[in-house]
């Protein structure tokens, strides 16, 4: 059993730095939760709260229901796997592997056992004998990793573990970890800064801005159900779309921006949730992949239609990505997710429709969802 919990967790470092204001987040056992957020959003310091490495300023720090904000790093029973590995140049995996056992004097028999068992698992049994420098940069993170299972903790921590390693590597790594995950039944926590990381990863991602929990949800809850205009730009690739515009109230409900203008839609309750924000500013926000040309796609009739002019294209092979402005103002740069099968040329219009039940607006005073 293994469940984190943060009551109110804060953190201000030396000089008023608040790194982190108000945490409330649960880990449930055996779970997977990753977090989430730009560079300097205070991901590290959460982790390293957890583990035990910095002080706790303010709040709760509980695992298994007991807290542990005074109890020193060694007895909390947490391996945390850092993105440079850290680990010993000039010792073998097997040493590298063994050292924390060793320091806690296990018998060096149950370290054999656990080390092999453990390189097994990872594939590392061929290196045992190697040191750090004569390995890949994957091999040396899964170094890093078996050194944190050998000592069956009850918590994983993961700091960037993949940051340094190449895509195709890191994709591989991922899945392991994945992998890693089930087979081992143990509660982990995992600080990325990469959105896509996040959402192929986290059975619960916790999405973090400014030191500030932003949305705690499931990867297809933060994508579809932004809780807030950052949440919606920061899931999901190519980003969002947004528009800075206001409601109007003429004969019907209008969303009205520079060179763009629609009647708000009568689907998902719409036209009622805006109703309030008649005379109001509010941002309108639609994923590039919800888009379609009017022209390629007719039988998708509901649509908010809009007028474009094709900027620049990205073909990526199975899709491509389309970037265009509107009429008058290449100022603002929007993107249109197409297929690969059509091609557009820049300087093209295109009338495309965004689907009617895509169609986000966020309070431009909070940012907070409509
Ligand atoms: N030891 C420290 N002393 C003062 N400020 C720090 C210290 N460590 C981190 N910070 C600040 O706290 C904020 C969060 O940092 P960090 O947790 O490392 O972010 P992240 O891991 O999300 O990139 C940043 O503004 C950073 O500059
Ligand atoms: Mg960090």
């Amino acid at each position: 059993m293994a469940k984190v919990e943060l009551n109110g967790i804060r953190k201000v470092y030396k000089g008023d730095v608040v790194a982190i204001g108000n945490a409330n987040v649960t880990v449930e056992d055996k779970e997977f939760v990753v977090l989430v957020g730009p560079s300097g959003c205070g991901k590290s310091t959460l982790l390293r709260m957890i583990a035990g490495l910095e002080e706790i300023t303010g709040g709760d720090l509980l695992i298994d229901g007991a807290r542990v904000n005074d109890i020193s790093p060694k007895d909390r029973n947490i391996a945390m796997v850092f993105q440079n590995y850290a680990l010993y140049p000039h010792m073998t995996v097997f040493d590298n592997m063994a050292f924390g056992l060793k320091l806690r004097k296990f018998p060096k028999k149950e370290i054999k056992r656990r080390v092999e068992e453990t390189s097994e698992i990872l594939g590392l049994h061929e290196f045992l004998h190697r040191r750090p420098k004569e390995m890949s940069g994957g091999q040396r993170q899964r170094v890093a990793i078996g050194r944190a299972i050998v000592r069956q903790p009850k918590v994983f921590l993961f700091d960037e573990p993949l940051s340094n390693l190449d895509a195709k590597l890191r994709v591989q790594m991922r899945m392991e970890i994945k992998r890693l995950h089930k087979s081992l039944q143990a509660t982990m926590i995992y600080v990325t800064h990469d959105q896509i990381e996040a959402m192929t990863l986290g059975d619960k991602i916790v999405v973090l801005k400014d030191g500030a929990v932003q949305q705690i949800d499931s990867p297809m809850n933060l994508y579809n159900n932004p809780a807030n205009r950052f949440v919606a730009g920061f899931i999901g690739s190519p980003a969002m779309n947004f528009i800075n515009g206001r409601i109007a109230e003429g004969q019907e409900l209008q969303f009205v921006a520079e060179g763009i203008q629609f009647g708000i839609p009568g689907e998902l309750g719409l036209r009622e949730k805006l109703r309030p924000f008649a005379g109001k500013e509010v941002i309108f926000g639609f994923r590039p992949e919800y888009m379609y040309d009017k022209k390629q796609e007719r039988e998708k009739q509901l649509s908010v239609d809009l007028n474009i002019v094709i900027d620049t294209i990205e073909m990526i092979g199975s899709e491509s990505f389309n970037y265009f402005y509107f009429q008058g103002n290449p100022e603002r740069s929007f993107c249109f997710r197409g297929s690969s099968e059509h091609r557009y040329e820049s300087g093209q219009e295109v009338k495309v429709g965004v689907d009617v039940k895509r169609l986000l607006f966020f309070d431009r005073a909070t940012e907070h969802r409509i």
